[in-house]
C-alpha cells in the first residue's frame, strides 16, 4: 500500500519543486493544502505539464482546524512537509501579529491533527534565521541561537521549540530542517518562484531586475568586513533542498531517527559574496546586470553559512547543484514565466 503524504504550502516555491521531486523519485501519493495566500493554482498546472499527473490540493486555511480535519478524515496520511507559512522578513516586522497568528496556529492545527488521526512523522521547515547573528562560521546544529532579527525569524524559532516539547510528549517522529538560502528553479524551466508578493530575495530581484520587471539591483552594503566588502550566505538549490525533504522522510519512515526530535541544517557550507552571486548571474547568461552599491539593509547578519555535515551523515545528502546552475535555472525560469501563456 502506497503512504500518502501531506504537503502543506504545496502550491508554493519550495513545496512544489518538493511535490514535483516526490512524483519524479518516490511511490509516495502526494496531496496539497495551499490557501494561495501567496500562490496561484498556476503551480499545479505546471506540474501537470511536467509530470502528467493531477495533483488533489485543499484550498483551505490551516487555521481553520474543522476543514483541516476533513482532509485527514478523507485519507490516510502517514506524513506530513508542513511548508506552508509567511516568510517575509520585511512584511513579518510590518504586520507581526499576522505572522505569528498565521505560522503559529497553522502549526498548532497540524500538530493537534497529527495526535487526532495517529500520524507519525513531520517535517517542518525552519531557517537559518533562527541563528539570529553568530560569531563562529560555518554554524552547525549546536550553535547557540543569539536574538532574532524578526517576527518571522521568532515564530520559526518558537515553532521548533514548541516541537522539541511536543514530539516528545506525543511520540511524533519530527525533524525541523532549517534552510540557508534557498535559489533556483527546476532545470525543466517549467517550475520555480512565482509569488503574489514583490519578490525581496536576492535571486528573484537579479532574475526580475534582469527581464525588466523590476529596477536596478541595489547591492545592501559594500563595506562589510568580507573578501569584497557585500554580505555572505549560502544558497542551495531548491531542487536539493527537496531532495533533503525526501531523504529525511524516508529516514523517518525507516526508523532510523534516534529522538523524537531533530534539528538538521541545509546549506552547502560555502559562503557566496552579494558581488559573486551577481557575477555568477552574468556569467551563466552572458549579459551585464544593472546594479548600484546601496546602504546597508536593516537586520541583515555580515555573514552566515552553514556546516552540513549533519545533513550528509544523517541523511546523506550532499547538494548536488552549484552557484552557476542556480542561476542558470532561475533566469531560464524567469524566461519562461515571463512568456506563459
Ligand atoms: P512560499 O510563500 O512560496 O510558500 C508557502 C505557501 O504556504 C504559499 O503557497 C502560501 O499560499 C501557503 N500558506 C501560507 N499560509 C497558509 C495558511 N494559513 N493556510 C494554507 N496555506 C498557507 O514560501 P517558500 O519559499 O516555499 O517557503 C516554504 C517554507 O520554507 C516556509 O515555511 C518558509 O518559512 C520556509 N523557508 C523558506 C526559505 C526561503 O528562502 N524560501 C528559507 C527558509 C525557510
Ligand atoms: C541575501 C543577500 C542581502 C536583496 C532571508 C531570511 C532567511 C531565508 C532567506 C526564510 C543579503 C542581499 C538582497 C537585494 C541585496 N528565508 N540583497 N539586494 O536576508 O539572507 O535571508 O531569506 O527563512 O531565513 O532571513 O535573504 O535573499 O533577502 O538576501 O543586496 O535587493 O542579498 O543584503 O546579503 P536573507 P535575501
Amino acid at each position: 500500500m502506497k503512504k500518502t503524504i501531506l504537503v502543506t504550502g504545496g502550491a508554493g516555491y519550495i513545496g512544489s519543486i518538493t511535490i514535483l521531486e516526490l512524483l519524479r523519485n518516490t511511490d509516495f501519493e502526494v496531496v496539497s493544502l495551499d490557501n494561495y495566500l501567496n500562490s496561484s493554482p498556476k503551480t499545479f498546472q505546471r506540474i501537470k505539464k511536467i509530470t502528467g499527473k493531477d495533483i488533489l490540493n485543499y484550498e483551505i486555511d490551516l487555521r481553520d482546524l474543522n476543514s483541516l480535519r476533513k482532509v485527514f478524515e478523507n485519507q490516510k496520511i502517514e506524513g506530513i512537509i508542513h511548508f506552508a507559512a509567511l516568510k517575509s522578513v520585511p512584511e513579518s516586522l510590518a504586520k507581526p501579529h499576522w505572522y505569528y497568528d498565521n505560522n503559529f496556529n497553522s502549526q498548532l492545527n497540524i500538530m493537534k491533527c497529527c495526535e487526532e488521526f495517529g500520524v507519525q512523522n513531520l517535517i517542518f521547515s525552519s531557517s537559518c534565521s533562527v541563528y539570529g547573528e553568530v560569531q563562529n562560521l560555518p554554524v552547525d546544529e549546536n550553535t547557540p541561537l543569539s536574538e532574532v532579527k524578526c517576527p518571522y525569524a521568532h515564530t520559526k524559532r518558537v515553532g521548533e521549540e514548541m516541537l522539541s516539547f511536543w514530539a516528545h510528549q506525543s511520540g511524533v517522529n519530527t525533524i525541523a530542517l532549517r534552510y540557508f538560502n534557498p535559489v533556483g528553479a527546476d532545470p525543466s524551466g517549467l517550475l520555480g518562484e512565482d509569488p503574489r508578493n514583490t519578490p525581496t530575495n536576492l535571486v528573484p530581484v537579479i532574475t526580475g531586475s534582469a527581464i525588466g520587471i523590476l529596477p536596478p539591483v541595489k547591492v545592501f552594503g559594500s563595506d562589510y568586513p568580507t573578501r569584497d566588502g557585500s554580505c555572505i550566505r549560502d544558497y542551495v538549490h531548491v531542487n536539493d533542498i527537496a531532495d533533503a525533504h525526501i531523504k529525511a522522510l524516508i529516514y523517518l519512515f525507516e526508523h532510523k531517527n534516534t529522538s523524537f526530535f531533530d534539528i538538521i541544517n541545509l546549506g552547502t557550507g560555502s559562503g557566496v559574496t552579494v558581488l559573486e552571486m551577481i557575477q555568477a548571474f552574468e556569467k551563466v547568461t552572458g549579459q551585464k546586470l544593472n546594479y548600484i552599491l546601496s546602504n546597508r539593509r536593516d537586520g541583515d547578519v555580515a555573514q552566515i553559512y552553514s556546516n552540513p555535515q549533519k545533513a550528509k551523515k544523517l541523511l546523506n545528502w550532499i547538494p548536488q547543484y552549484d552557484v552557476n546552475q542556480m542561476m542558470e535555472t532561475a533566469w531560464k525560469w524567469q524566461i519562461n514565466l515571463k512568456n506563459e501563456i
